[in-house]
């Protein structure tokens, strides 16, 4: 099942349908995060690629295209046809994943799985987006009809590759809109073995195109380009910032921005602590810490604290490190060297600042981007690894007393993303859930993501939302369309 050699077919770039060398004739290697080594040398796009791929989505955009003649119920059946390919091929594609991004194998599949899911959703949508009859002032007859936006741009980051695509594609397909996406760098071969598929499954020529390349390059290409309506980003709330500013100087496209998390999750001491432990591990380490939504703030409250670190230690000295094709590995390495970089200098200021290590606090091994599970207690809110997202594997315990001071504290933070509450008491559950500043809350239980729920930031963790029905709205205009009527009634 597993391949730890997979076929790489496609190291071009992917426009209109076909697989072309980027204009400079350059191209940058993606490498294996677990051994260093190369796997391939891609194809890197930049502002001509990307001028070249927007020219192809505006043709396959006009009214008489193939793409905005068919009707919405066979865009659905493309969508579909799409899933099925991932499906057929999700061993090769979970491969890939595993090779180029470093998630062990199963976690691989599991998102090649959930992107298949948000696939589909959107799929269901296709003929189900309309607008309303309004009861308008005067002698009228007023109607809104939902149209796609146009041209999307969509860069998207190596933590999830292939799910964050699919959230991508889902509504924008859905919606009608047509593509460029930029994979990040460091992880293109999904995306365009994925592209391959789109070929399959028949979608008309430049509805979707891929171009992997570099951020500060072709990124940004996308992010000014002034026949682009629609950016979404996922990533760094740094980068965040230049992909507003570029749409402020540029076109005022539309941005959607799904950015980092310093996300709470908080445990009362009501809740069975073996449990809060096991929920609270995952909520962390899935991933290797590498989740923009990783419950990087665990609050837990006095009574069992002591208890909840003791546990909380041995889980992290249980977890299997090492090859992400070993079939007992549950971690593999981070996802490059600047990444195991930062983690490392903020474990050390943790280090520094006085947390207490129990486990873990270094690099593991001297191949590979790998880094050993880590855990501290006696964080406090100060402590620069209670403030900076670390994105590794690196569990922050923190302690606390009651409900009113725990919010507080939850809410201290110029992030939120996401939130966990776990307690047997419905009255605190719902009172942190109403008082969290954070897109998504989870109650006796973390990572609670399906394709039918919203998700998204408040505050800097970002602006709009993915998934579910409130995930089209940022790829549809409404247009008003009022008829003089001869009466009122
Ligand atoms: P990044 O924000 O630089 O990269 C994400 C995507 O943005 C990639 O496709 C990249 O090529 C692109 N990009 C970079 N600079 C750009 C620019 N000037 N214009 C347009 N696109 C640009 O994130 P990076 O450097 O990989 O990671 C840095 C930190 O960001 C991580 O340590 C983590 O804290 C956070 N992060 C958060 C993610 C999330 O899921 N919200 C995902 C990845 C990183
Ligand atoms: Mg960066």
């Amino acid at each position: 099942m597993a391949n730890r050699s997979p076929a790489i077919k496609h190291t071009k770039l992917f426009i209109n349908n076909e697989w072309i060398e980027a204009e400079s004739g350059r191209t940058f290697q993606t490498i294996d995060p677990a051994t260093e080594n190369v796997i391939a040398n891609i194809s890197e796009a930049d502002k001509a690629d990307v001028d070249k791929a927007v020219s192809a989505a505006l043709k396959a955009f006009a009214r008489d295209a193939p793409w905005r003649t068919m009707d919405a119920s066979s865009r659905a059946l493309l969508m579909n046809k799409l899933a099925d390919l991932i499906e057929r091929d999700i061993n090769h594609i979970a491969s890939l994943e595993s090779l180029d991004n470093g998630k062990t194998f199963a976690n691989a599949v599991l998102d090649v799985q959930g992107s298949v899911a948000v696939i589909r959703h959107y799929a269901g949508w296709c003929d189900k987006i309309h607008g309303n009859t309004i009861p308008a002032d005067g002698n009228h007859f007023s109607l809104t009809r939902k149209e796609p936006v146009g041209v999307v741009g969509q860069i998207i980051p190596w933590n999830y590759p292939l799910a964050m695509l699919s959230w991508k594609w889902g509504p924008a397909l859905a919606a009608g809109c047509t593509i460029v996406l930029k994979p990040a760098e460091q992880t293109p071969l999904t995306a365009l073995y994925v592209a391959s598929l789109v070929q399959e499954a028949g979608f008309p020529a430049g509805v979707i195109n891929v171009l992997p390349g570099y951020g500060p390059t072709a990124g940004a290409a996308i992010a000014e380009h002034p026949d682009i309506n629609k950016v979404a980003f996922t990533g760094s709330t740094e980068v965040g910032h230049l992909i507003m500013a570029a749409a402020a100087k540029t076109n005022l496209k539309r941005v959607s921005l799904e950015l980092g998390g310093k996300s709470p999750l908080v445990i009362f001491d009501d809740f069975d602590v073996n449990e809060a432990a096991d929920i609270a591990h995952a909520a962390l380490f899935d991933n290797h810490g590498q989740s923009c939504c990783a419950g990087s703030r665990t609050y837990v409250q006095a009574g069992i604290y002591d208890a909840f670190v003791a546990r909380a230690k041995e889980l992290a000295i249980q977890r299997k490190v090492g090859d992400p094709f070993g079939s007992d590995v549950v971690q593999g390495p981070q996802i490059d060297k600047d990444q195991l970089d930062k983690i490392t200098a903020l474990v050390e200021s943790g280090k520094q600042q006085g947390a207490t290590v129990q486990t873990g606090g270094a690099r593991h091994g001297n191949v590979g981007f790998f880094f050993q599970p880590t855990v501290f207690s006696n964080v406090t809110d100060d402590m620069r690894i209670a403030k900076e997202e670390i994105f590794g594997p690196v569990q922050s315990i923190f302690k606390f007393n009651t409900l009113e001071e725990v919010i507080k504290r939850a809410n201290n933070t110029t992030y939120g993303l996401a939130a966990g509450v776990l307690t047997n008491d419905i009255n605190k559950a719902l009172t942190f859930a109403k008082a969290v500043q954070a897109g998504s809350v989870w109650i006796n239980c973390y990572d609670g993501i399906t394709p039918q729920t919203p998700f998204g930031g408040y505050k800097k963790s970002g602006i709009g939302r993915e998934l579910g029905e409130d995930g089209l709205h940022d790829y549809l205009e409404v247009k008003t369309i009022t008829i003089k009527t001869p009466t009122k009634n």
